[in-house]
């Protein structure tokens, strides 16, 4: 029996204040105009600052009212703070953002985006996605058609990282089909990855039991690509020391370099030894659509699963990356997991959380599908070829301009130079401070060189003109140095 006294008792929903209709629509009205301004004043800055100024993390932590508190704030406060945020983050999607391998701004992509966030779809089942998980079977079914896995699949995961992942989780499966239920077991598993290969290769053996000095790293040519006789040779010498070779990863698009591992002499290899074989081709794997550059992926058709981020290349905004494997079934295999509150459909091919790694899972595929069908895969092919021909030019001038030195032809879309006698960390770091530039370095052949990267086609020649007169203004300023780093780095 209750004995408080009803004056007490929390009231019922339907006695709580009510707050019309009428007045809900007006503040989300509101609302939105205020996020257009807000989006509208942004394209403005970009055009007039396209560098933010620098700021440490004290300066931005004085300057900007980023505390959380108790109670909340009136709009006009949050929206003034999210405008001051917005004016000091950095501006990766103007002409002057070479630092990364994403960039620019394709409308199109962008919308996508903004409508994926609208929808807040979860793309584990058809039942809370519909149409959205439709259209990224589509996208998968067509991406894997690409590489010439006629029979594959396909899933999107949160990067390339994750679908580097996903593929060595596949192939650690595969070579010890208990080790799901019973953890790896045996002897000492190893992997093989050229010495350019991106740094998730070693960071996911750390994660999935196989280990990080498991990880052989093979030594490459003068070009960054793979040598086929000593990954042979070091596949040998593992065996002989009673280790477990099972997995071989082909980096086709080197972060830095942008080079390409031989896939057909890898293929080859894997097939002789009997090992996976992923490709990390997520740089690379946009030049599947472009009748030039497909020739540097050859043979990819028979690698057992592939990386590909189209948030790379292809003007969709972070993040878009793919799992693709050559047969159907492993993703199932190696990720399905019985959840009686979620799959509980008859249709099992179209709830894709079966196969991912999330269980809720954003919507990476409405944006990527807007733009593959405003452009078809001629329109990606032209914008891919427009890159590589960025990349081409940049590299010209560079050898044409005095003071500036090419490390090497560009393998793809990135290229690596120096200021003759200047540091290349003080060359881009003033770069940025001064608000010119945004670019990084990397090292090649043991020297610290600046990497400009050509991914986005709102760059044009004129843009690649400023920035290397940014960077001969600077330049003297850096210090005098050479650029060779010790072996360790
Ligand atoms: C060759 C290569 N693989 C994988 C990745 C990781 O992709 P993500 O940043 O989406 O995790 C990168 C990122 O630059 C890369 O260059």
């Amino acid at each position: 029996m209750n004995t408080r006294d009803p004056s007490e008792q929390a009231p019922r929903p339907t006695d709580r204040p009510k707050v019309s209709r009428s007045s809900e629509a007006r503040v989300r009205s509101d609302r939105y105009e205020r996020a257009f301004d807000l989006i509208r004043e942004h394209f403005e800055r970009e055009g007039s600052e396209p560098v933010a100024a620098y700021r440490s993390p004290k300066e931005l932590h004085e300057e900007l009212d980023l505390g959380l508190s108790a109670e909340g704030t009136a709009d006009e406060v949050l929206f003034e703070a999210l405008r001051s945020i917005l004016a000091r983050t950095p501006r990766t999607t103007s002409t002057r953002f070479f630092n990364q391998l994403f960039g620019g701004r394709g409308d199109i992509g962008t919308i996508g985006e903004l409508l994926a966030a609208l929808l807040n779809s979860s793309m584990y089942t058809f039942k809370a996605g519909g149409p959205q998980v439709l259209i990224e079977r589509e996208l998968t079914r067509r991406m894997a058609r690409l590489a010439g896995f006629e029979e594959g699949e396909g899933i999107f995961t949160p990067g390339g990282s994750m679908s580097n992942f996903t593929g060595m989780l596949l192939a650690r499966n595969v070579h010890q089909p208990r080790a799901r239920e019973e953890g790896v077991g045996g002897r000492r598993m190893t992997v093989y990855a050229s010495q350019l290969c991106h740094y998730s290769i070693p960071k996911n053996a750390g994660m999935l039991g196989i280990g990080r000095e498991n990880v052989r790293r093979i030594a490459t040519d003068e070009r960054g690509r793979m040598l086929p006789d000593a990954l042979r040779r070091a596949i040998g010498e593992d065996r002989s020391a009673g280790c477990d070779p099972f997995l071989i990863v082909g980096t086709c698009g080197t972060t830095v370099l942008g080079a390409f591992d031989p896939v057909e002499e890898l293929v080859e290899i894997a097939r002789e030894e009997g090992l996976w074989l992923h490709l990390d081709a997520a740089l690379g794997g946009s030049l599947l659509l472009s009748d030039r550059a497909r020739g540097l992926l050859a043979g990819c058709e028979a690698a057992d699963s592939m990386t590909w981020n189209a948030h790379k290349l292809l003007g969709v905004p972070l993040s878009a990356s793919v799992i693709l494997t050559r047969q159907k079934g492993h993703l199932f295999g190696s990720l399905s997991q019985k959840a009686s509150y979620l799959f509980q459909s008859d249709e099992d091919d179209y709830d894709l959380g079966t196969r991912s790694i999330q269980c809720g899972r954003r919507n990476d595929a409405l944006k990527l599908w807007a733009v593959w069908k405003s452009q078809g895969d001629r329109g990606l092919a032209t914008r891919v070829d427009r890159l590589l021909e960025l990349a081409r030019y940049a590299a010209a001038r560079i050898r044409d301009i005095k003071g500036l030195v090419l490390a090497k032809d560009p393998e793809s879309v990135t290229v690596c130079f120096e200021v003759e006698g200047r540091r290349s960390e003080e060359v881009c770091e003033l770069l940025r401070r001064e608000q010119r530039a945004l670019v990084g370095y990397g090292i090649v052949d043991g020297r610290r060189v600046i990497r400009l990267a050509c991914v986005t086609d709102d760059i044009e020649e004129s843009d690649l003109e400023v920035f290397f007169e940014e960077v001969l203004e600077v330049a003297p300023r850096a210090s005098i140095g050479d650029n060779a780093v010790a072996p360790e780095e």
